[in-house]
């Protein structure tokens, strides 16, 4: 592994954790940034919501992921000797990339950028013993900002799988997709997995799986605020909730207070009225053609489409009008 601290790191000191919990806390509604679940244990939570038969939208898009890495593979042409460099965002377990490394031989390069510090090394050190040849780059980073990557001359590749896009609003979006072009470089592709709109009871199911391993996931975010900022959350006063918003055509999580009560984040008190919720989180869903849309504004065109059976899960290449 070339660096185990890895570029640019601008992580979130805990001053600007605390800003923004209060932050978000002090507004109405109250909401909190979704980037805070993944700390050790969070991380840990997700690749369990990540088993879960409910939760369909990994397995769909891991079902997928050989078509197209094959597909892939006949599809772009090396551009120079230097050979390609895949850029995976959020890579959480790099389950997913290995699909891509073994159907392309090309690839000589992976730069995996997560905000998950312990997670991140463990996960590259696993790929590294299984790869030998391939160099990997773990960047600790938040995947929204623009980051600049130390190699040069190649085609790069991003890779946002598992619908993390759906976690960005619409405006969001567009600056991921403008900064993931301004980080890929020129002639890049980005390879995106990104969860459709369908029944709403599939939907609500993923997101309220029956054996409460999500809603664990959605309050350890309290759990860590407890522990990194002085807090004094009670986890058993507040209710995990997930529904699908079709107006906004989006599911959201929230933690509701089961009571009415005051917590107290490093000395600053925080009021909660019985029912009030905290928004934590949403994911957006597109019909094909609204996400054809989106990275275009963002200068992105659509280049393939692979999707599940019954629609299920989309994932596109996009290549970048430079
Ligand atoms: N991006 C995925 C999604 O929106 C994964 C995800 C993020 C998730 N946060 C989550 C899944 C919370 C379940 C619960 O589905």
């Amino acid at each position: 592994m070339s660096q185990t601290h890895a570029i640019a790191n601008d992580l979130h000191t805990d001053n600007e954790f605390l800003s923004d919990v209060l932050n978000g806390l002090n507004s109405s509604p109250k909401t909190l940034p979704p980037k805070y679940f993944y700390d050790a244990k969070g991380s840990q939570y997700f690749d369990d919501i990540c088993s879960l038969p409910d939760y369909y939208l990994y397995q769909t898009e891991l079902d997928l992921l050989p078509i197209v890495a094959q597909d892939l593979a006949k599809h772009i042409k090396q551009q120079d000797e230097s050979g390609l460099e895949i850029v995976e965002f959020g890579a959480g377990s790099l389950r997913k990339v290995g699909m891509l490394l073994r159907a392309i031989p090309q690839i000589n390069h992976f730069t995996a950028i997560d905000i998950s510090h312990e997670h991140l090394i463990s996960a590259c050190r696993t790929l590294e013993s299984q790869y030998r040849e391939l160099s990997i780059t773990p960047c600790v980073h938040d995947f929204t900002k623009p980051l600049k990557l130390c190699s040069t001359a190649r085609t790069r590749i991003g890779f946002f799988p598992g619908s993390t896009i759906g976690n960005l609003n619409h405006r969001e979006a567009e600056e991921f997709l403008n900064n993931a072009a301004l980080t890929l470089g020129k002639h890049s592709y980005l390879l995106i997995g990104v969860d459709t709109k369908k029944s709403e009871s599939v939907l609500q199911r993923a997101y309220n799986d029956t054996k409460g391993v999500t809603a664990k996931f959605n309050k350890n975010i309290l759990h860590r605020i407890n522990r990194e900022l002085d807090a004094n959350f009670s986890l058993e006063s507040f209710g995990h909730q997930a529904f699908y918003n079709a107006e906004h055509g989006r599911v959201e999580m929230h933690l509701r207070s089961l009571k009415s009560q005051t917590v107290f984040i490093s000395g600053e008190p925080i009021e909660f009225t019985r029912g009030e919720s905290i928004h934590t989180e949403n994911s957006y869903k597109y019909h094909p053609p609204e996400f054809n849309q989106l990275a275009k504004r963002s200068g992105w065109s659509t280049e393939k489409l692979w999707l599940a059976p019954q629609d299920q899960f989309a994932i596109y290449l996009l290549k970048h009008r430079d």
